[in-house]
């Protein structure tokens, strides 16, 4: 079978493949990413040279090029990771995010439609977010029956997205599944979102921008995870539907951040307080969600997922991966990285 996945070289999407291409040696994984500041071709060393690996340079929002790789491929099965996916970027500037994120999302389902007609056996799977159902108060979860109500322009393009696969679904018959999932940790994440970022800081002794007080909740969920689930549904899911996945692993922001310090102490053979002493709470992300925690009893109960990582483990082996991939770390510190920084972080140290 052939398989295009998309956004391959960011950051799930590379775990994902790093997992199913050595295993599934009987299918071809085509990656198609247009190699935005979020990916990173170090991440895919260990499959780049496997026969059953293909990279494809290209623009999701592209139609001609999208429509070049479905015409080269035949892909019976497509997963859609592809995406802008920060909310802080998605604040500065929401365009990319319209694009990427809706547009590209389109223009595959477009081509799916067109190469795909009445063919059996094809599938596209969408990857998204629980960020899509908006923010819970200090009780209470997200399931599948949850009204969507993003609160940022990154988890309303997601939204918008899952409605035009849905739409796809019920219009026009297409094979579709989705799957919403709380927040990833794992190697290989950008050093823009919480845990990288803190992790590296806390290494160079930079400040540790905590949002506000610290008090909002995020549900982490170790990347692999995330992947087996994915594979679970693409293999089991009935067809049409939406599976929610999370880690039943609540953290406020303040808490989690402690917990870095504290295991990256242990490993680097110092105190806490070395790295805890960095902490500064700096000026809150405009409509930050509160709280989000996900029920997966669906996906739990139907398909027999469980997550196998402990967060104790799972926190350990992550910053064991940047303290033992510095080359990697160094090759994501590019200009565009400190321009990043320089951007998000400058004006909410004085704010
Ligand atoms: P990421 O930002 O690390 O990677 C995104 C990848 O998509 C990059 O390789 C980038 O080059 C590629 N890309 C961006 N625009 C593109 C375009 N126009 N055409 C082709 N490729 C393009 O993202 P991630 O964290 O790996 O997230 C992957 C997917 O999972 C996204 O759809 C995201 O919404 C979803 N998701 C992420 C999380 C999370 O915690 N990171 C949680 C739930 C769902
Ligand atoms: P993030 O990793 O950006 O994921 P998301 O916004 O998609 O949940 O942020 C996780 C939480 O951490 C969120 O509540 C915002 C907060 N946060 C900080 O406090 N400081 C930071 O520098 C960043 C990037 C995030």
């Amino acid at each position: 079978m052939n398989i295009l996945v998309t956004g391959g070289a960011g950051f799930i999407g590379s775990n994902f493949l790093n997992r199913f291409v050595p295993r599934f040696p009987e299918h071809k994984f085509i990656n198609f990413d247009a190699l935005t500041y979020a990916a990173n071709l170090m991440n895919l060393a260990k499959v780049a040279d496997r026969p059953n690996y293909a990279f494809e340079k290209g623009d999701i929002a592209d139609f001609d090029r999208v429509k070049e790789i479905f015409e080269k491929y035949d892909p019976e099965l497509v997963v859609h990771f592809a995406a802008e996916s920060h909310v802080d970027r998605s604040i500065v500037g929401p365009a990319a995010f319209i694009r990427t994120n809706i547009t590209g999302t389109f223009n595959l389902l477009e081509a799916c439609r067109h190469f795909w007609g009445k063919k059996e056996g094809r599938l596209f799977h969408h990857v998204s977010t629980d960020e899509v159902y908006g923010s819970l108060g200090a009780t209470g979860f997200f399931t599948e029956k949850t009204a969507y109500a993003p609160s940022s322009p990154y988890s309303a393009s997601k939204a918008a997205s899952d409605h035009l696969v849905r739409a796809y679904g019920r219009t026009y018959d297409l094979p579709v599944l989705i799957t919403n999932c709380s927040n990833n940790y794992g190697p290989y994440q950008f050093p823009e979102k919480l845990i990288p970022l803190m992790i590296i800081n806390a290494l160079e002794g930079k400040p540790l921008p905590v949002y506000g007080r610290g008090e909002n909740v995020r549900d982490w969920l170790y990347v692999d995870d995330h992947c087996d689930a994915i594979w679970t549904v693409i293999n089991k899911g009935r067809l049409g539907e939406t599976y929610n996945i999370g880690g039943n692993n609540e953290w406020r922001n303040i808490d989690l951040v402690h917990k870095i310090c504290e295991v990256l102490a242990e490993e680097t053979g110092t105190e806490p307080g070395e790295y805890k002493r960095l902490i500064t709470f700096v000026k809150d992300r405009p409509g930050h969600d509160l709280r989000y925690a996900i029920d997966s009893t669906k996906l739990k109960r139907e398909l027999g997922w469980q997550p196998q990582e402990t967060f104790e483990s799972g926190i350990r082996k992550t910053i064991r991966w940047y303290l033992e991939n510095q080359s990697w770390v160094e090759s994501v510190k590019s200009g565009d990285y400190r321009n990043w920084l320089a951007k998000n972080y400058d004006q909410r140290m004085i704010g």
